[in-house]
């Protein structure tokens, strides 16, 4: 596996590699692998004959108050891991040289991007935003992939790159959770072992959602309630949960396209998660931790 941190060097490898007739497929990181992003690695593979996945903890997208300095790094580990998965290429960019100056130009998204996540984290989005079409730009992937348990996230890219015609596919793939239904986050880490079973009820929640939803209730106030019930449970601070349309847009009825989004504190971790209610949770793939 090739490791490049030059914006040139890593444009003239993925050029070199499609002058040869590869595709490049492209898995954005932030580090601390899991098996949540090595499942994105695959679908890269399966879409393309190159896979680059890039490692950068972008400055750009944390608040003043956030986890940027204490986010989970380990490159030896995510080096490993990205080589035994297949990675042909791993990005690994310093800050400097992503940011030689302070950026005077940023994407910033419109209104889609205040709500849900946008309103509690304002700016977020238009960090990811930038460093996420700043990396299209240099590694100029056929085909990116985005998982589905940033939904608000992998939105907001598929309406960037369709606004800026930026020539790129994105896919989105299913959220990989624990047995126990614990989606797969980086985050995770931070969890002592009684914050990891409190933390099990965002996804009950969303599978209570899901139940009342499949017994035939879909006023959307009362989906809501049910699971609020659920996620109300000591050690959680929940932030919403709400059902929403592919446009993040609030439902007058709940459908199997309906997208329940949740977020919670549990302790000092924020996480999040999400179910389209037609596919359920069930049917995301489960893993061992
Ligand atoms: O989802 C993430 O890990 C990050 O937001 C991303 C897309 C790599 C941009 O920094």
């Amino acid at each position: 596996m090739l490791e490049l941190s030059g914006l040139s060097e890593m444009r003239a490898w993925s050029r070199a590699q499609k002058a040869r007739g590869g595709r490049i497929g492209f898995v954005p990181t932030m580090g601390y692998l899991h098996e949540g992003h090595l499942r994105l690695v695959d679908r890269a593979k399966a879409r393309a004959d190159r896979v680059v996945v890039s490692i950068f903890v972008n400055p750009l997208q944390f608040g003043q108050n956030e986890d940027f300095t204490t986010y989970p790094r380990d490159r030896a580990r995510d080096r490993a891991l990205a080589q035994e998965r297949g990675v042909d290429c791993l990005f690994t960019p310093e800050t400097k040289v992503m940011y030689p100056a302070d950026p005077v130009t940023r994407v910033i998204p419109e209104a889609m991007a205040g709500i849900l996540e946008g309103a509690i984290r304002p700016g977020h989005f238009a960090g990811v935003l930038t460093v996420v079409a700043k990396l299209f730009h240099v590694v100029e992937p056929d085909v990116a992939i985005f998982g589905r348990k940033d939904y608000q996230q992998a939105t907001l890219i598929r309406r960037m790159v369709a606004d800026l015609d930026v020539p790129v596919e994105i896919e989105v793939a299913p959220t990989t959770r624990e047995l126990d239904g614990l989606a797969l986050s980086s985050r995770n880490t931070y969890l002592t072992a009684d914050e990891r079973r409190s933390a099990l009820a965002l996804s009950r929640a969303l599978r209570a959602v899901e139940q009342a939803w499949r017994g035939g209730e879909a006023n959307p106030e009362h989906l809501q309630r049910r699971g609020m019930e659920i996620l109300g449970v000591p050690g959680v601070t929940p932030e919403y949960l709400a059902l929403v349309d592919e446009s993040l847009q609030p439902v007058a009825r709940a459908t199997a396209k309906t997208i329940v989004v949740v977020a919670a504190r549990v302790g000092p971790t924020r996480l999040i998660d999400n179910v389209v209610l037609g596919e359920g949770i069930a049917a995301d793939p489960a893993v061992r931790a």
